[in-house]
């Protein structure tokens, strides 16, 4: 061991050890400086200790001074305790926070510039993920190694390796075998566009990166190896938004003869796990289930936040008996007119903001929302005049309505009701703190009974809601023909707090009805052949009964993180535009790399 290498790291020293010669490596988290005595703080990642150089050992007392902020230095000196004009004078908020390292030797391991923003944070036990006053996210990514040196991601990212642990042991446990797929493979169905990649040994074709490994899982299961698992890259060419990266982790999961309730059960067991050992959070089993179509019309979403009620209710009989053009003319239409109460909100919302609340509808698509504030004898409202009092009456009974409650109305085809409400409802929740950001309640869901297709009206064709090899429900397979939109899957989502954190399905493995689904979709024989041959000549010889499921392992630990912003649990993600700053990816090539390749 050379001289300069630690014996202890910057959060290991305590009291007991007062009196022990130490050497301490790590980076200037702080420096300040008095006549005789200067104190820097050195960082790694498993703490910070402050470390004193005295003026009566003026050679290191000179470097010490010369030292700033990200400088690495090892530090050799004694433990003491941290007392000053002789009291005690420990730092509680630091777990070293008992004693300092008084310097004997200092050697300068590296300099570095000024940072562009500074890295220093204190860590506070307890203190929820994120920091306050964060330099520019861009700049961050950019200088993604000093941004990457902040306590809180450092904790993030030990979290996601624990995250990764647990799901291991725990599917380990449960009997699974970890197998690896290929990244360079053919296009997968999952409803983005791909990445290509171009070859060179054969010139003019192309392999897709997968956007999931759901073929191979499937044939896994035609080879026998009945219960899979992989932590694996997915890679998907889609809009990006605050929970969505371009390179995507998944726990992809697949099993044999099984029926759904056999994946909840592994799944919900896994969930305890994960949630017992990476936060010490208990979740009650089984997981609460909804129907796909209650969750769209009780909170207007197939990702409802249940942390909070703020549910929507459909008042569409009650508005067809007014003069209310926006309500009449959306029912003519077939819409809907749905409402949420706002409990004791009216006298939180003046004018201008109900007027935001109005925007924030139009954002999602619709065309605003009405307002009533609820009093006693009457209703405040623009569109009082057009609520006679037997509708008023109705109205406070269907909607549970007492004096100071607010309520919002849309009127519109039923997706945009939906949609307004839904948006409307997770931003009535936050402007009126109805859930704390920070705080460990989770409400984990599975959501069940999708529509197997969805029209697509630009193409006037059916379209699989999931992908095209999620058998129907057994007593749909009728209908399958006759009534494609009345057809539901063995689908379902697993959502935690206004999050879909992960979907799968029960697949077909009865070549007879996937022919039968490619022709629902308007896809012929040839073109599924020549799509996903491979599968289809696989699923003939021998498939079991198989499904499986992928968790979204980025999203579940922004819920563990609890962050909203899916880049502040990656270590190198990508920016808004798809792009890694750090790198400068994607960058152009040399023109003799693509005349390899032939392009
Ligand atoms: P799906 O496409 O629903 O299913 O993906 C499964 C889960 O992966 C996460 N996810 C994403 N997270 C961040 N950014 C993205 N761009 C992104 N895309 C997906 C979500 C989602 O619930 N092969 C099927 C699974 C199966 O049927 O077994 C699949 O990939 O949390």
């Amino acid at each position: 061991m050379s001289s300069w290498q630690r014996t202890h790291t910057c959060g290991e020293l305590r009291e007991t050890h007062i009196g022990q010669l130490v050497t301490l490596n790590g980076w200037i988290n702080t420096h300040r400086g008095y006549n005789d005595q200067l104190f820097l703080d050195l960082r790694d990642r498993y703490g910070i200790t402050q470390v004193v150089v005295e003026a009566d050992r003026p050679e290191i007392f000179k470097l010490a001074a010369e030292a700033r902020g990200e400088w690495v230095l090892s530090i050799k000196g004694r433990v003491r305790e941290r007392v000053i004009d002789g009291k005690q004078k420990h730092n509680t908020k630091l777990a070293t926070g008992a004693i300092e390292v008084l310097a004997e030797e200092l050697v300068v391991l590296n300099r570095c510039p000024t940072p562009p923003f500074e890295v220093f944070s204190v860590p506070q036990e307890g203190q929820a993920f994120g920091d306050p006053d964060l330099a520019n996210e861009d700049l961050r990514l950019q200088y993604r190694f000093l941004d990457l040196r902040r306590p809180t991601l450092q904790r993030t990212l030990a979290m996601r390796h624990r995250l990764n642990k647990v799901i291991r042991d725990n599917l380990d446990a449960q009997g699974f075998l970890e197998l690896e797929t290929p990244l360079l493979g053919r296009s997968t169905p999952e409803g983005a566009r791909d990445y290509l990649v171009p070859s060179r040994v054969s010139p003019g074709q192309w392999y897709a990166l997968p956007q999931s490994p759901q073929l191979y899982k499937q044939i896994l299961m035609v080879a026998g190896y009945d219960k899979y698992f992989q932590i694996a890259r997915c890679l998907r060419d889609e809009d990006l938004r605050a929970d969505r990266q371009p390179e995507v982790t998944q726990l992809d999961v697949e099993m044999s003869f099984v029926e759904m309730e056999d994946v909840f059960r592994v799944i919900e067991n896994l969930t305890v796990d994960v949630f017992r050992r990476c936060l010490n959070v208990e979740i009650k089993l089984p997981l609460p289930r909804l129907q796909y179509a209650d969750a769209m019309l009780k909170y207007g979403s197939d990702k409802p936040d249940l942390r909070y009620g703020l549910e929507i209710v459909d008042v569409s009989d009650i508005a067809a008996q007014t003069e209310f053009q926006a309500f009449r003319g959306s029912l003519e239409t077939g819409g809907k007119v749905r409402a949420i109460n706002a409990n004791a909100a009216a006298d939180k919302f003046s004018r201008k903001q109900l007027d935001e609340l109005a925007e924030v509808v139009k954002r999602a698509g619709g065309k605003g929302c009405a307002w009533v504030k609820v009093e006693a004898e009457k209703f405040a409202s623009g569109i009082e005049k057009f609520l006679a009092a037997p509708i008023q009456q109705q109205l406070r009974q269907r909607l549970d309505a007492k004096a100071g409650d607010l309520l919002l109305f849309v009127a519109d085809k039923e997706d945009i009701v939906c949609q307004g409400l839904g948006t409307l409802r997770t931003h009535l929740a936050s402007v009126l703190k109805l859930y704390d950001p920070n705080g460990l309640d989770y409400k984990i869901a599975w959501v069940l009974d999708f529509p197997s297709f969805i029209w697509d009206a630009e193409e006037q064709r059916w379209a699989a809601n999931h992908h095209p090899f999620t058998a129907p429900l057994d007593h749909d397979l009728d209908k399958l023909e006759s009534d494609p939109g009345g057809v539901k899957a063995k689908a379902y989502d697993l959502i935690i707090n206004g999050y879909e954190c992960g979907g799968g399905s029960i697949r077909i493995h009865n070549p007879e009805v996937q022919s039968r689904l490619f022709k629902v979709l308007g896809m012929s024989e040839e073109v599924a052949r020549s799509r996903f041959g491979f599968l289809l000549d696989a699923l003939k010889f021998g498939a079991p009964p198989h499904g499986g499921i992928a968790l979204g392992l980025d999203r579940w630990a922004m819920m563990i993180a609890r962050t909203t912003n899916i880049r502040d649990v990656i270590a190198f993600p990508k920016n808004q535009k798809a792009r890694d700053l750090m790198t400068g990816a994607p960058a152009a090539v040399d023109t003799k790399q693509l005349k390899e390749l032939g392009l």
